[in-house]
């Protein structure tokens, strides 16, 4: 793990290593394994923040499913437009499919609050979502994932999919924004 990280204008330090993010990942996929065992679920991972969580989930629950991914993004810079975008890109009906939401973080809740019903109406089976990360202190709206690999606090974090005006999504660790950098 790199002492720090710069991206654009503003200096990152650790947070999570690769080996804590494998590590509950791989608890959340045997979790899901167990849940799901028979019912082939259809995995949805969010564009682009969750490509690697989903990489590393799929690889880490060895149960019979399907991966697909959508693009509905909500966030710019480092804090939320609240502005809600719609799903694009599922090609996969998913009436009475088993529905998996494979998120980076839940941050003000306003994404999936505003698209579970939206999904819901397309009639799924059941629909439940996994997050890598989040952060209680941010909701705007009440929302919890059913899977959750950490609760952070509310600071600005990079890696590991996720960015900070698109850089930052390769890092294998999780950085966090170093106070002394706030604007
Ligand atoms: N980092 C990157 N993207 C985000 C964050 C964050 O902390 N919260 C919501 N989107
Ligand atoms: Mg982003």
């Amino acid at each position: 793990m790199l002492d720090s990280v710069q991206l654009h204008d503003l200096t990152f330090t650790p947070y999570l290593s690769a080996r804590q993010i494998q590590e509950r990942v791989q608890e959340l996929g045997r979790q899901i394994a167990e849940d799901y065992a028979g019912k082939r679920p259809l995995f949805i991972g969010i564009l682009n923040g969750a490509f690697l969580f989903m990489a590393d989930l799929a690889r880490a629950c060895p149960i019979e499913a399907d991966f697909a991914f959508v693009r509905l993004s909500s966030y710019e810079g480092t804090s939320s437009t609240g502005s809600v975008k719609t799903m694009i890109g599922l090609r996969e009906p998913v009436e009475g499919r088993h529905l998996i939401l494979v998120e980076d973080i839940i941050d003000t809740g306003q994404t999936l609050h505003a698209f579970l019903p939206e999904l819901a109406r397309q009639k799924p089976a059941s629909v439940k979502v996994a997050a890598l990360l989040s952060k209680p202190q941010a909701r705007k709206v009440a929302f919890e994932a059913e899977y959750t690999g950490f609760e952070i606090p509310n600071e600005f974090v990079v890696g590991y999919g996720l960015d900070y005006n698109e850089l930052g999504r390769n890092l294998p660790d999780i950085y966090s924004l170093a106070a002394s950098t706030l604007p």
